[in-house]
């Protein structure tokens, strides 16, 4: 059966959407809903069906899958009428400003018996998808720190991101993309417990810059920083293993991985530096560091809706779990508990 999807909230996101879903073949958008007249306007004029209330939308029979990609706070009611109205029902990220509201949408899924998925999208992410096969590899050895990290200089964010109300802040928008990134690298039963630093730089409701670390059980840490006003950028990954060290830049396969040459004897000599003398600091010889180039992986985002297809066929199961995505928002509510008490919070 094609998808025909209609989207509620027809702004940036949803112009994404439309004009990236359809390049899955079977997957067709066929309306949209907007409480701005403006975007339902929009719509009409690149050839949708543009509703003005939910109950139209919602009437339209041949939307068999919702895409709900408006401001934060009203994604719960939203997501539970679509699939009270028998729809199969797609959020965006975040997909809630609680547990409670997404164990709501959760039991309006099931009571209605209808697919409901998230759009964590960057788990298609070039870099991603890297730095996952590089750790999984074993050639770093035995990874005992990630650090999962993006900067910025574009200082303060923008509309409704910036207010509290409509769940704005930097731990909602990108916090959940690199937690669910980082559930993804270490499995779901991993990470023990997060400690975090939030700070409000230039927007002054919100956060919008976060550091925070979980510690694992498995060993080692997994660090993510996020900022918008950074004048000057880290790599975006930095991966550190016992036997070599990977760094990944943004968005991209620029970066290396970089081992010892085995065949090179190599006793780090001490050194002189203006503080005084240094063994273990001492810069290596160059030929001592091999720098391969990064895996290629192959991944594309396209396969999220080609997923939600073959699930709505019965065909496959879905890639984006909701309990998965029930972790990642567990873990957002922990790393905002710890900036606010200074505490070390224990994940479930
Ligand atoms: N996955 C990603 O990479 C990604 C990227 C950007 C945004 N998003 C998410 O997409 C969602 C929308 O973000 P955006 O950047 O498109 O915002 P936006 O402000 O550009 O668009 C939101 C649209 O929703 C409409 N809207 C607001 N309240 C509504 C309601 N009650 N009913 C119907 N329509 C309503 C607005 O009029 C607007 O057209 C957010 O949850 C955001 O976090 C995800």
């Amino acid at each position: 059966m094609p998808i025909k999807l209609g989207i509620i909230g027809y702004g940036g996101m949803a112009g994404w959407h439309h004009a990236n879903a359809v390049k899955v073949p079977g997957v067709e958008v066929v309306a949209a809903y907007d409480i701005d007249p403006e975007r339902v306007k929009a719509a009409k004029e690149k050839g949708l069906r543009g509703y003005d209330t939910l109950e139209a939308f919602l009437k339209d029979d041949e939307v068999n899958l919702a895409l709900v990609a408006t401001p934060n706070d009203v994604h719960r009611e939203l997501v539970c009428a679509a699939l009270e109205a028998g729809k199969h029902t797609i959020c965006e990220k975040p997909v809630s400003m609680s547990l409670a509201e997404l164990d709501t949408m959760i039991a309006a899924a099931k009571k209605n018996g209808r697919l409901f998925s998230v759009h964590q999208n960057r788990r298609w992410d070039t870099d991603f998808q890297i730095a996952k096969e590089i750790i999984k590899s074993g050639k770093l050895g035995k990874v005992y720190a990630v650090q999962s990290r993006l900067h910025g200089s574009g200082g303060a964010m923008h509309g409704w991101r910036s207010e509290l109300k409509h769940g704005g802040g930097m731990l909602l928008d990108w916090g959940v993309h690199f937690i669910d990134q980082a559930f993804q690298i270490c499995g779901y039963d991993d990470l023990r417990s997060v400690t975090c630093h939030t700070a409000n730089v230039k927007t002054g409701e919100v956060e919008d810059y976060f550091n925070l670390v979980f510690d694992r059980k498995s060993g080692g840490y997994y660090q993510i920083e996020i900022g918008t006003f950074v004048l000057k950028e880290l790599p975006r990954w930095m991966i550190l293993g016992d036997e070599g060290t990977a760094y990944i830049n943004n968005f991209s396969r620029s970066g290396a991985y970089v081992t010892l040459n085995s065949t090179i004897e190599n006793e780090p000599e001490i050194v002189m530096t203006a503080a005084g003398p240094t063994r273990t600091f001492a810069p290596r010889p160059v030929e001592v560091k091999v720098e391969h180039e990064l895996p290629d992986p192959q991944a594309k985002w396209t396969e999220y809706y080609a997923n939600i297809l073959d699930v709505i066929e019965g065909k496959a199961e879905l890639i984006v779990q909701p309990w998965q995505v029930r972790k990642t928002m567990a873990a957002i509510f922990a790393a905002f508990e710890s900036a606010k008490t200074g505490k070390l919070i224990e994940l479930d």
